[in-house]
């Protein structure tokens, strides 16, 4: 199949890339490499994917509307997996521009540079982020959504906007909630890649809250199985799905068993940031319904191939 992926120079968008590649797809990406975390790492991840002839990449910014229409005239895909974007919600207090940039912007120029192609079908990926502070869990994708903070805000704004577009124009667009994906060629704004990586500098980690909160850590390689598998499906009962372990972890545990495999011991307790939430914990019955999820890779041994991924290459790229 002729697959779209936005932001393969990304975390997800790569490593699904690397396996729809596997699968003799054809992959066309763009990505605008933006500086907001390492770009040793994101060129890595593209050279990688480079080397396999049916992966077809060109640095476009999503908020360039010219260009973007420029790049998808006369091109046609089977199916678009979106996930450029602006991620991480601390960020979202210092550069809020950029939100808006890529998320808004961006998002609205991809839709409508779209409006006349004829895919199969899109899924984007939303956010755990959009729940906020709740008392009631696991949270279900029907949940009230009480944003936190900007970063949150923007993708429940594409969650209306993408539905008002299927609408309008007739197609079929999927809403992805990510909750806390992690692993091998993970993003370094994120707890265990941030924890190596002032280990690796011999550097204090600052623990957000005394690690007084709890995330449903979600493996990459069982986030790409469920895109995989979503490729072939035909019928969605809802506009969204929430994509989670259903597993929360108490972040005190998660470092604990870092420290324990690590031996890092330069861990320094910081107050609580206004922006994070407490604690994330999604119901995922429905994603498991439908593309039959048989299990979910447990957290230590996400976190021990994660630790032995950044020793054998990741160190290299931060
Ligand atoms: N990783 C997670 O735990 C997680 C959780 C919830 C939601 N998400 C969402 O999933 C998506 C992918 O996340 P990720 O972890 O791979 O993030 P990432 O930052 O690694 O990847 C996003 C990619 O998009 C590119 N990009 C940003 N703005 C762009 C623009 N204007 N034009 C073109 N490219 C642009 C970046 O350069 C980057 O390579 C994002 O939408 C993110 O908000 C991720």
């Amino acid at each position: 199949m002729k697959i779209f992926v936005t932001g393969a120079a990304g975390f997800i968008g790569f490593s699904l890339t690397k396996s729809l590649l596997k699968k003799n797809h054809q992959v066309y990406s763009i990505d605008n490499m933006d500086n907001y975390y390492s770009l040793k790492l994101k060129t890595a991840r593209i050279q990688i994917l480079k080397k396999d002839k049916n992966f077809h990449f060109k640095r476009v910014d999503l908020a360039n509307k010219k260009k973007l229409e420029k790049y998808l005239k006369n091109k046609e895909f089977d199916i678009i997996f979106h996930f450029a974007a602006q991620a991480g919600v601390r960020y979202s207090k210092e550069r809020p521009d950029k939100y808006i940039k890529s998320n808004l912007i961006g998002f609205s120029n991809l839709l409508s540079s779209l409006k006349n192609k004829n895919f199969k079908i899109m899924f984007y990926s939303s956010s755990s982020s959009v729940y906020g502070d709740s008392k009631i869990f696991p949270l279900r994708e029907n949940a009230i959504l009480k944003p936190k903070n900007l970063y949150a805000k923007t993708k429940i704004k594409n969650e209306k906007e993408a539905n008002k577009f299927a609408k309008t124009f007739g197609k079929k667009i999927i809403g992805l909630r990510f909750f806390t994906v992690y692993g091998e060629w993970g993003r370094p704004d994120m707890l265990i890649i941030k924890m190596l990586t002032s280990m690796t500098k011999k550097k204090y980690f600052e623990l957000n809250n005394s690690g007084d909160h709890y995330r449903d850590f979600t493996y990459i390689n069982d986030v790409v199985s469920i895109l995989i598998k979503l490729i072939n499906k035909k019928k969605f009962n809802y506009k969204v799905y929430n994509i989670c372990s259903s597993r929360p972890i108490f972040i005190k545990k998660a470092v604990q068993q870092f420290k324990l495999l690590t031996g890092y011991n330069l861990v320094k307790n910081i107050k609580k940031n206004k922006l994070d939430v407490y604690k994330t914990y999604g119901d995922n019955r429905k994603i498991i319904k439908l593309v039959n999820v048989k299990k979910f890779t447990n957290f230590n041994k996400g976190l021990k191939n994660t630790i032995n991924w950044y020793k054998k290459t990741g160190y290299k790229f931060f």
